[in-house]
């Protein structure tokens, strides 16, 4: 259960659903009334964010307003239910090293203005520093050895003090040959030395060997 409902989360029997702010289907994603408004279905097989929410997380630290940092932002899936949530007066800066995806989350952004797409390498955060402005929480799904690393780079140089993380971890990415409770637990004492972790999830059955971390700038 979550500590606090942003406003625009709901639950519709076992589903959560975002509020359709953009009026923009993504991923063919079932939408459904409430209330009188738009509701978009998040998919948990589709978005561990959403997986994260249905193996009870308790802290989503994003409302209407919030300012994100998307490290791997892709075609935009699980970013367009954040776009949702933060709203017309939040903003999410999405950076992406792949062409081809960032393609695809510019047509999501034609509608979605409040994504601003990057097409940057994460490991290099001076190299977009002058589109990102000081972020409320940094978001990062880049599947990749040196996650954490990455992740502390960013908060370095665009988290705000006391500002939030969540970071999907996909055990495969980080060593094939190593017990995914290893890798994670290496992962967590790694995030502990610069943030204050308040949560820690496992995503089966949604994702095989995937962990999910969301914690607070030390
Ligand atoms: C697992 S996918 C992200 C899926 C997405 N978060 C979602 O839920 O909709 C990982 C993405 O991170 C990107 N990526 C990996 N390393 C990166 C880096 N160093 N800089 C920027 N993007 C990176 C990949 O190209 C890929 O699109």
């Amino acid at each position: 259960m979550l500590m606090k409902m942003p406003a625009n989360l709901i639950r519709i029997g076992k589903n959560f659903a975002t509020l359709n702010v953009w009026k923009q289907r993504v991923y063919d994603e079932a939408v459904v009334k409430h209330k009188g408004k738009e509701y978009r279905i998040w998919n948990p097989r589709k978005s561990k964010l959403c997986a994260a929410l249905h193996k009870g997380l308790k802290f989503l630290p994003l409302d209407k307003g919030t300012k994100v940092l998307y490290l791997g932002i892709a075609s935009g899936t699980t970013a367009s239910h954040i776009s949702d949530i933060v709203g017309k007066e939040g903003v999410i800066y999405g950076v992406e090293f792949s062409p081809r995806a960032l393609r695809d989350l510019m047509l999501i952004c034609k509608k979605r203005k409040n994504i601003a797409p990057i097409l940057g390498d994460a490991r290099l955060p001076y190299t977009y520093a002058n589109l990102v402005e000081e972020v409320d929480v940094i978001y990062e799904d880049v599947a990749q050895p040196d996650q954490v690393e990455i992740l502390k780079r960013n908060a370095k140089a665009f988290l705000k003090k006391n500002g939030w993380i969540m970071m999907a971890v996909k055990a495969r990415s980080i060593d094939v040959s190593r017990k995914p409770r290893e890798i994670f637990r290496d992962c967590r004492k790694e995030l502990e030395e610069m943030f204050e972790i308040k949560a820690e999830l496992r995503l089966e059955p949604f994702e095989k060997d995937h962990a999910f971390f969301v914690g607070r700038m030390k």
